[in-house]
């Protein structure tokens, strides 16, 4: 009898003990998710704070390459065919017309563009993008698309989403200057209650997830922390502006979605892109998620 007293006491003792942890490991995951929601936050107050100190420089500076650029083809029209003058007008026109590109694309980044999110196949759309891929990665790189059968319909902005993956095919370019293999894969995924606690920022629900892949140089640690950071850019002179995987982090986050971002140097670079997707006639998914926080950037 005593022995059994003893083990229906110990039994307690473990039931409590395990309870303990459980509400310890409980209370340690949602102080981390405050941590995180606080620290995104902060991230959106100073990226609000810069979006709107760039538009307002971005729209003055529109103005006054309007301005050169009108009076550089003004200019350039007037001069004789083999005027010594004709080359400096063009080169300047050339330069004002880069500026112009590159306002744009500031304008595009400080407005937080206003998306029109419909159903879309992603499938379809990179069967689309096929072509303008290929021609963007060059002949040294070789584009492999793996699209699941049965994807779900996600719920996005199609233009802005064929707009972030050539965002991430350029950048997967440039990682591969002697060549190398693009995969851009598809597949659904659902993200559940207990998976939530490790990915704060995602409802639990459906998603289409897209990871693109590169086999290039890969990203050390000090780069992969500022990946997301308006105007961060390995790249040198008038390359790069920094602003294309903060467009792409941006643009996810405002449709609902996620960013992960998997690299190490030499080992290449996986992006996966969670969009959500409208939950009621969406597929099984071939994978619950449970793991989507590593270094991600909504
Ligand atoms: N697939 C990748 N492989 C290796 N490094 C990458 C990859 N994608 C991004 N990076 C690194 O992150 C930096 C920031 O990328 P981001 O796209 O924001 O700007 P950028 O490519 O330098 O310029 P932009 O896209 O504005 O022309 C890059 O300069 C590069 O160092
Ligand atoms: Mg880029």
């Amino acid at each position: 009898m005593s022995h059994l007293v003893t083990a229906i006491l110990a039994l307690l003792a473990m039931l409590s003990t395990w309870q303990w942890v459980r509400a310890h490991r409980r209370h340690r995951q949602l102080a981390e998710a405050q941590a995180h929601l606080e620290r995104q936050l902060q991230e959106a107050q100073k990226l609000a704070a810069l979006g709107r100190l760039t538009g307002g420089i971005a729209h003055d500076f529109n103005n006054l390459l309007t301005v050169i650029i009108g009076n550089a083809e003004l200019l350039s029209e007037g001069l004789e065919r083999h005027s010594p003058l004709r080359q400096p007008a063009e080169l300047m026109l050339h330069a004002g017309e880069r500026g112009r590109e590159l306002t744009q694309r500031l304008l595009g980044f400080a407005r937080r563009q206003t998306l029109a999110p419909e159903r879309v196949d992603v499938n379809a759309l990179l069967k689309a993008c096929r072509s303008i891929l290929t021609t963007s990665l060059g002949e040294a790189v070789d584009l492999e698309l793996h699209l699941a059968p049965s994807l779900a319909q996600a719920y996005v902005d199609a233009a802005q989403l064929e707009s972030a993956i050539l965002n991430l095919a350029v950048n997967a370019r440039d990682a591969m200057p002697d060549g190398g293999r693009l995969q851009v894969a598809t597949s659904n995924a659902a993200v559940s209650e207990e998976g939530l606690s490790r990915a704060p920022q995602l409802r639990p629900g459906r998603y289409v997830r897209i990871v693109v892949s590169d086999t290039g140089q890969g990203m050390s640690d000090a780069v992969r922390r500022q990946l997301f950071e308006p105007f961060f850019t390995t790249k040198e002179g008038d390359k790069g502006t920094g602003l294309g995987m903060s467009m792409v982090a941006t643009f996810i986050r405002q449709s609902g979605g996620h960013v992960a971002v998997f690299s190490e140097p030499r080992e290449g670079t996986r992006v996966h892109l969670y969009v959500p997707c409208r939950a009621p006639e969406a597929p099984e998914p071939d994978e619950t998620v449970t793991d989507v926080t590593a270094r991600d950037a909504s």
